[in-house]
Protein backbone atom coordinates (compact mmCIF):
# COMPACT_ATOMS: atom_id res chain seq x y z
CA UNK A 1 0.00 0.00 0.00
CA UNK A 2 0.93 3.81 -0.55
CA UNK A 3 0.37 6.48 0.81
CA UNK A 4 -1.64 8.12 -2.57
CA UNK A 5 -4.30 5.05 -1.92
CA UNK A 6 -4.99 5.63 1.25
CA UNK A 7 -9.08 6.30 1.63
CA UNK A 8 -9.95 7.80 5.39
CA UNK A 9 -13.42 5.48 5.37
CA UNK A 10 -13.62 2.72 7.17
CA UNK A 11 -12.44 0.35 4.46
CA UNK A 12 -9.47 2.25 3.93
CA UNK A 13 -8.35 3.24 7.87
CA UNK A 14 -8.49 -0.59 8.22
CA UNK A 15 -6.68 -1.37 5.32
CA UNK A 16 -3.95 1.44 6.55
CA UNK A 17 -3.72 -0.48 10.12
CA UNK A 18 -3.48 -3.71 8.69
CA UNK A 19 -0.91 -3.10 6.59
CA UNK A 20 2.74 -3.90 7.69
CA UNK A 21 5.06 -2.99 5.31
CA UNK A 22 7.61 -0.33 7.12
CA UNK A 23 7.93 1.86 4.09
CA UNK A 24 4.29 3.09 4.18
CA UNK A 25 4.67 3.28 7.94
CA UNK A 26 7.20 5.52 7.69
CA UNK A 27 5.37 7.41 4.71
CA UNK A 28 1.87 7.79 6.19
CA UNK A 29 3.77 9.08 9.80
CA UNK A 30 6.02 11.51 7.92
CA UNK A 31 3.11 12.83 6.34
CA UNK A 32 1.19 13.51 9.34
CA UNK A 33 4.05 15.33 10.88
CA UNK A 34 3.75 17.63 7.82
CA UNK A 35 -0.02 18.34 8.32
CA UNK A 36 0.23 18.51 11.93
CA UNK A 37 2.88 21.68 11.70
CA UNK A 38 0.68 23.24 8.87
CA UNK A 39 -2.03 23.27 10.74
CA UNK A 40 -1.39 23.08 14.35
CA UNK A 41 2.09 24.44 14.61
CA UNK A 42 5.24 22.61 15.55
CA UNK A 43 4.69 22.87 18.79
CA UNK A 44 4.51 20.11 21.86
CA UNK A 45 2.48 21.56 24.54
CA UNK A 46 3.22 19.96 27.87
CA UNK A 47 0.91 19.12 30.95
CA UNK A 48 2.40 17.85 34.50
CA UNK A 49 0.51 14.62 35.55
CA UNK A 50 -0.50 14.07 38.86
CA UNK A 51 -1.41 10.75 39.88
CA UNK A 52 -3.27 11.85 42.58
CA UNK A 53 -4.57 8.37 44.15
CA UNK A 54 -4.39 4.46 43.01
CA UNK A 55 -7.94 3.85 44.55
CA UNK A 56 -10.26 2.56 42.41
CA UNK A 57 -14.18 1.70 43.23
CA UNK A 58 -13.77 0.02 39.53
CA UNK A 59 -12.43 -3.40 37.80
CA UNK A 60 -11.73 -2.91 34.42
CA UNK A 61 -9.56 -6.38 33.17
CA UNK A 62 -6.90 -5.15 32.16
CA UNK A 63 -5.93 -2.53 34.74
CA UNK A 64 -2.81 -2.91 37.29
CA UNK A 65 -4.95 -0.47 39.86
CA UNK A 66 -8.39 -2.36 39.68
CA UNK A 67 -10.43 -2.89 42.75
CA UNK A 68 -9.65 -6.66 43.08
CA UNK A 69 -5.97 -6.33 42.75
CA UNK A 70 -3.66 -6.46 45.64
CA UNK A 71 -1.61 -3.46 45.77
CA UNK A 72 -0.59 -0.76 47.99
CA UNK A 73 -2.58 2.39 47.57
CA UNK A 74 -2.39 6.22 48.07
CA UNK A 75 -4.04 8.97 47.95
CA UNK A 76 -2.00 12.28 47.91
CA UNK A 77 -2.46 14.82 50.36
CA UNK A 78 -3.82 18.29 49.22
CA UNK A 79 -0.39 19.96 50.18
CA UNK A 80 1.64 17.08 48.10
CA UNK A 81 -1.01 17.72 44.85
CA UNK A 82 -0.03 21.85 45.64
CA UNK A 83 3.56 21.22 45.66
CA UNK A 84 3.60 18.73 42.48
CA UNK A 85 1.51 21.65 40.57
CA UNK A 86 4.01 23.93 41.76
CA UNK A 87 7.02 21.81 40.61
CA UNK A 88 4.68 22.13 36.94
CA UNK A 89 4.62 25.86 37.04
CA UNK A 90 8.53 26.15 37.86
CA UNK A 91 9.51 24.15 34.82
CA UNK A 92 6.52 26.13 32.62
CA UNK A 93 5.16 23.36 31.81
CA UNK A 94 1.39 25.65 31.54
CA UNK A 95 -1.11 22.79 32.43
CA UNK A 96 -1.63 20.24 35.00
CA UNK A 97 -3.40 17.17 34.48
CA UNK A 98 -4.93 15.70 37.77
CA UNK A 99 -5.65 12.01 36.97
CA UNK A 100 -6.79 9.44 39.68
CA UNK A 101 -8.81 5.88 39.80
CA UNK A 102 -12.52 6.54 39.50
CA UNK A 103 -14.29 7.59 43.05
CA UNK A 104 -17.61 9.26 43.52
CA UNK A 105 -17.53 9.69 47.78
CA UNK A 106 -18.52 13.24 48.61
CA UNK A 107 -15.08 13.37 50.31
CA UNK A 108 -13.37 13.29 46.88
CA UNK A 109 -15.38 15.35 45.09
CA UNK A 110 -15.13 18.06 47.92
CA UNK A 111 -11.31 17.97 47.84
CA UNK A 112 -10.95 17.97 43.87
CA UNK A 113 -13.27 21.11 44.11
CA UNK A 114 -10.95 22.46 46.98
CA UNK A 115 -7.81 22.33 44.66
CA UNK A 116 -8.84 22.61 41.46
CA UNK A 117 -9.80 26.43 42.76
CA UNK A 118 -6.16 26.55 44.82
CA UNK A 119 -4.05 24.92 42.10
CA UNK A 120 -6.00 28.34 39.90
CA UNK A 121 -4.58 30.48 42.94
CA UNK A 122 -0.68 29.64 42.25
CA UNK A 123 1.33 32.52 41.32
CA UNK A 124 3.10 31.28 38.10
CA UNK A 125 5.02 34.42 37.57
CA UNK A 126 3.14 35.01 33.96
CA UNK A 127 0.22 35.02 32.35
CA UNK A 128 -1.73 32.32 32.43
CA UNK A 129 -2.63 31.11 35.57
CA UNK A 130 -2.20 26.97 35.42
CA UNK A 131 -4.48 25.50 33.12
CA UNK A 132 -6.43 22.32 34.77
CA UNK A 133 -7.27 18.86 32.98
CA UNK A 134 -9.14 16.47 35.29
CA UNK A 135 -8.86 12.45 34.41
CA UNK A 136 -11.33 11.13 36.93
CA UNK A 137 -13.39 8.91 35.71
CA UNK A 138 -17.28 8.53 35.25
CA UNK A 139 -19.07 10.69 37.80
CA UNK A 140 -22.61 12.68 37.82
CA UNK A 141 -23.24 15.67 35.51
CA UNK A 142 -23.81 17.65 38.97
CA UNK A 143 -20.07 17.36 40.11
CA UNK A 144 -18.60 17.47 36.22
CA UNK A 145 -20.42 20.82 36.56
CA UNK A 146 -19.03 21.57 40.10
CA UNK A 147 -15.39 21.16 39.08
CA UNK A 148 -15.85 23.05 35.76
CA UNK A 149 -17.04 25.68 37.66
CA UNK A 150 -14.18 25.54 40.20
CA UNK A 151 -11.58 25.98 37.22
CA UNK A 152 -11.04 22.82 35.42
CA UNK A 153 -11.05 23.24 31.45
CA UNK A 154 -10.44 20.14 29.79
CA UNK A 155 -11.30 16.68 30.50
CA UNK A 156 -10.15 13.50 29.66
CA UNK A 157 -11.96 9.68 30.03
CA UNK A 158 -11.07 7.48 27.56
CA UNK A 159 -14.08 5.46 25.97
CA UNK A 160 -11.27 2.08 25.88
CA UNK A 161 -12.88 0.31 22.71
CA UNK A 162 -15.94 2.38 20.67
CA UNK A 163 -16.82 -1.37 20.00
CA UNK A 164 -19.96 -2.32 22.20
CA UNK A 165 -18.94 -5.90 21.73
CA UNK A 166 -14.90 -5.40 22.74
CA UNK A 167 -15.75 -2.92 25.77
CA UNK A 168 -18.18 -5.75 27.36
CA UNK A 169 -15.16 -8.26 27.02
CA UNK A 170 -12.62 -6.08 28.82
CA UNK A 171 -14.72 -4.76 31.80
CA UNK A 172 -16.83 -6.84 34.23
CA UNK A 173 -20.49 -6.81 34.23
CA UNK A 174 -22.10 -3.46 35.47
CA UNK A 175 -19.36 -1.54 33.53
CA UNK A 176 -21.76 -0.32 30.99
CA UNK A 177 -20.62 1.30 27.37
CA UNK A 178 -23.54 3.26 26.86
CA UNK A 179 -22.91 4.85 30.70
CA UNK A 180 -19.62 5.95 29.31
CA UNK A 181 -20.88 7.41 26.27
CA UNK A 182 -23.31 9.77 28.59
CA UNK A 183 -20.44 10.82 30.62
CA UNK A 184 -18.71 12.06 27.44
CA UNK A 185 -21.83 13.84 26.20
CA UNK A 186 -22.47 15.19 30.25
CA UNK A 187 -18.75 16.60 29.52
CA UNK A 188 -19.05 18.19 26.39
CA UNK A 189 -22.41 20.15 27.52
CA UNK A 190 -21.00 21.18 30.92
CA UNK A 191 -18.51 23.25 28.68
CA UNK A 192 -15.20 20.98 28.98
CA UNK A 193 -12.69 20.31 26.22
CA UNK A 194 -13.36 17.20 26.16
CA UNK A 195 -10.93 14.35 25.43
CA UNK A 196 -11.33 10.46 24.83
CA UNK A 197 -9.26 8.10 23.02
CA UNK A 198 -9.07 4.58 23.01
CA UNK A 199 -6.26 1.11 24.04
CA UNK A 200 -4.35 0.24 20.81
CA UNK A 201 -3.22 -3.64 20.14
CA UNK A 202 -5.55 -5.47 22.75
CA UNK A 203 -7.10 -8.88 22.61
CA UNK A 204 -10.12 -9.61 20.39
CA UNK A 205 -8.99 -5.91 18.62
CA UNK A 206 -9.31 -6.09 15.01
CA UNK A 207 -8.50 -3.55 11.89
CA UNK A 208 -11.77 -2.38 11.67
CA UNK A 209 -12.41 -2.10 15.34
CA UNK A 210 -9.45 0.64 15.68
CA UNK A 211 -10.76 2.14 12.55
CA UNK A 212 -13.79 2.87 14.33
CA UNK A 213 -12.30 4.11 17.45
CA UNK A 214 -11.22 6.77 15.03
CA UNK A 215 -14.54 6.94 13.07
CA UNK A 216 -15.51 7.54 16.64
CA UNK A 217 -13.59 10.19 17.81
CA UNK A 218 -14.37 11.81 14.25
CA UNK A 219 -18.17 11.22 15.12
CA UNK A 220 -18.02 12.94 18.92
CA UNK A 221 -16.39 16.04 17.22
CA UNK A 222 -13.93 15.61 20.54
CA UNK A 223 -11.32 18.50 20.59
CA UNK A 224 -8.66 16.41 21.69
CA UNK A 225 -7.50 12.44 21.85
CA UNK A 226 -5.29 10.19 24.13
CA UNK A 227 -4.84 6.77 23.03
CA UNK A 228 -1.86 4.50 23.49
CA UNK A 229 -0.78 0.81 23.33
CA UNK A 230 -2.35 -1.54 25.22
CA UNK A 231 0.46 -3.14 27.66
CA UNK A 232 -0.07 -5.91 29.58
CA UNK A 233 -0.12 -6.25 33.34
CA UNK A 234 0.44 -9.86 35.04
CA UNK A 235 -2.14 -9.59 37.52
CA UNK A 236 -4.94 -8.69 35.84
CA UNK A 237 -7.27 -11.28 34.44
CA UNK A 238 -7.09 -10.02 30.83
CA UNK A 239 -3.22 -10.84 31.10
CA UNK A 240 -4.36 -14.26 32.99
CA UNK A 241 -6.74 -15.31 30.59
CA UNK A 242 -3.96 -16.13 28.23
CA UNK A 243 -6.12 -14.04 25.24
CA UNK A 244 -3.22 -13.53 22.61
CA UNK A 245 -2.14 -9.78 20.97
CA UNK A 246 0.25 -7.94 19.18
CA UNK A 247 3.68 -8.16 19.94
CA UNK A 248 5.79 -5.33 21.52
CA UNK A 249 7.03 -3.42 18.31
CA UNK A 250 3.43 -4.60 16.67
CA UNK A 251 2.00 -2.52 19.69
CA UNK A 252 4.79 0.37 19.03
CA UNK A 253 3.91 0.73 14.91
CA UNK A 254 -0.02 0.42 15.96
CA UNK A 255 0.32 2.81 18.10
CA UNK A 256 2.27 5.66 15.99
CA UNK A 257 0.39 4.48 13.21
CA UNK A 258 -2.56 5.37 14.89
CA UNK A 259 -1.70 9.02 15.90
CA UNK A 260 -0.89 9.77 12.25
CA UNK A 261 -3.89 8.46 10.76
CA UNK A 262 -6.13 10.43 13.18
CA UNK A 263 -3.95 13.88 12.40
CA UNK A 264 -4.82 13.16 8.96
CA UNK A 265 -8.42 12.49 9.74
CA UNK A 266 -8.64 15.32 12.04
CA UNK A 267 -5.83 17.78 11.18
CA UNK A 268 -6.67 20.66 14.66
CA UNK A 269 -6.80 18.41 17.39
CA UNK A 270 -5.07 18.02 19.86
CA UNK A 271 -3.36 14.59 19.91
CA UNK A 272 -1.32 13.65 23.29
CA UNK A 273 2.04 10.94 22.26
CA UNK A 274 1.02 8.48 25.31
CA UNK A 275 3.43 7.15 28.38
CA UNK A 276 2.45 3.65 27.18
CA UNK A 277 4.38 4.25 24.07
CA UNK A 278 7.62 5.23 26.03
CA UNK A 279 7.49 1.44 27.76
CA UNK A 280 8.08 -0.23 24.32
CA UNK A 281 10.57 2.37 22.97
CA UNK A 282 12.97 4.48 25.13
CA UNK A 283 11.96 7.32 22.19
CA UNK A 284 8.30 6.34 21.86
CA UNK A 285 7.03 9.87 23.09
CA UNK A 286 9.17 11.71 20.74
CA UNK A 287 8.53 9.37 17.71
CA UNK A 288 5.24 10.33 18.49
CA UNK A 289 5.37 13.52 18.37
CA UNK A 290 7.41 13.19 15.04
CA UNK A 291 4.01 11.00 13.86
CA UNK A 292 1.48 13.82 14.64
CA UNK A 293 1.19 13.93 18.05
CA UNK A 294 1.14 17.63 20.04
CA UNK A 295 1.07 16.86 23.31
CA UNK A 296 2.85 15.74 26.35
CA UNK A 297 2.27 14.74 29.46
CA UNK A 298 6.08 14.93 31.85
CA UNK A 299 5.08 13.16 35.14
CA UNK A 300 5.50 15.29 38.40
CA UNK A 301 3.75 12.80 40.54
CA UNK A 302 6.31 12.35 44.26
CA UNK A 303 8.30 9.43 43.06
CA UNK A 304 6.98 7.09 46.36
CA UNK A 305 3.42 7.17 44.66
CA UNK A 306 4.29 7.27 41.01
CA UNK A 307 5.80 3.97 41.93
CA UNK A 308 2.93 2.59 43.31
CA UNK A 309 0.50 4.13 40.46
CA UNK A 310 1.04 0.81 38.41
CA UNK A 311 -1.37 0.46 35.65
CA UNK A 312 0.62 -1.92 32.93
CA UNK A 313 4.04 -3.76 33.06
CA UNK A 314 7.26 -1.75 33.23
CA UNK A 315 5.41 1.63 34.03
CA UNK A 316 6.67 2.51 37.10
CA UNK A 317 10.54 1.79 35.01
CA UNK A 318 10.58 5.39 33.05
CA UNK A 319 12.31 8.04 34.53
CA UNK A 320 10.25 10.40 36.90
CA UNK A 321 8.81 13.29 34.77
CA UNK A 322 11.09 11.44 31.71
CA UNK A 323 10.89 14.02 28.55
CA UNK A 324 11.59 12.13 25.52
CA UNK A 325 14.05 14.82 25.32
CA UNK A 326 15.43 17.05 27.85
CA UNK A 327 13.69 20.04 29.04
CA UNK A 328 16.70 22.51 28.16
CA UNK A 329 17.33 21.39 24.90
CA UNK A 330 14.60 24.24 22.92
CA UNK A 331 14.97 22.52 19.69
CA UNK A 332 14.03 18.82 20.26
CA UNK A 333 14.31 16.02 17.63
CA UNK A 334 16.48 18.15 15.37
CA UNK A 335 14.52 21.81 15.48
CA UNK A 336 11.73 19.81 14.38
CA UNK A 337 9.91 20.06 18.19
CA UNK A 338 9.59 23.43 19.72
CA UNK A 339 8.59 23.42 23.64
CA UNK A 340 5.03 25.72 23.75
CA UNK A 341 6.71 26.41 27.56
CA UNK A 342 4.01 28.15 30.03
CA UNK A 343 1.41 27.86 27.36
CA UNK A 344 -1.85 26.16 27.69
CA UNK A 345 -2.01 24.98 23.98
CA UNK A 346 -5.64 24.49 23.85
CA UNK A 347 -7.31 22.30 20.97
CA UNK A 348 -7.84 25.06 17.82
CA UNK A 349 -10.70 22.68 17.20
CA UNK A 350 -12.46 23.61 20.44
CA UNK A 351 -11.69 27.41 19.64
CA UNK A 352 -12.94 27.26 16.16
CA UNK A 353 -15.92 25.51 17.34
CA UNK A 354 -17.46 28.27 19.82
N1 LIG B 1 -2.37 -0.87 29.12
C1 LIG B 1 -2.46 0.38 28.61
N2 LIG B 1 -3.21 1.33 29.15
C2 LIG B 1 -3.91 1.02 30.26
N3 LIG B 1 -4.73 1.74 31.02
C3 LIG B 1 -5.17 0.99 32.04
N4 LIG B 1 -4.64 -0.24 31.96
C4 LIG B 1 -3.86 -0.25 30.85
C5 LIG B 1 -3.05 -1.22 30.23
N5 LIG B 1 -2.95 -2.46 30.73
C6 LIG B 1 -5.12 3.10 30.68
C7 LIG B 1 -6.60 3.16 30.38
C8 LIG B 1 -7.12 4.22 31.32
C9 LIG B 1 -5.88 4.92 31.80
C10 LIG B 1 -6.02 5.43 33.18
O1 LIG B 1 -4.87 3.95 31.74
O2 LIG B 1 -6.81 3.51 29.03
O3 LIG B 1 -8.00 5.12 30.69
FE1 LIG C 1 -10.04 2.24 37.59
FE2 LIG C 1 -9.40 3.52 35.32
FE3 LIG C 1 -8.10 1.28 36.06
FE4 LIG C 1 -10.63 1.11 35.22
S1 LIG C 1 -8.84 1.79 33.99
S2 LIG C 1 -9.78 0.08 37.03
S3 LIG C 1 -11.51 3.00 36.04
S4 LIG C 1 -8.09 3.27 37.12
Amino acid sequence: MTLKDLRLDREGLSAAIACEDPAFEASLREEAFRVKVATVGPEVYLRGLIEISNICTKNCLYCGIRRDIRCERYELSEQEVLAAARTAAKRRFGSVVIQGGERTDAVFIGKITRLIKAVKAIDTGEDPPLGITLSLGEQSREVYQEWFDAGAHRYLLRIESSNPDLYGKIHPAGHSYERRVQALIDLKESGYQTGTGAMIGMPFQTPEDMADDLLFYKALDVPMVGMGPYNPHPDTPLTRSGAAFPADGRRLSLGLKMIALLRLLIPDINIASATALEVLDPRGREKGLLSGANVIMPNVTPDAQRLKYNLYNRKTLLRPGAFPFSPSENAPAGGKIVIGFGRWGDSKHFSTDT
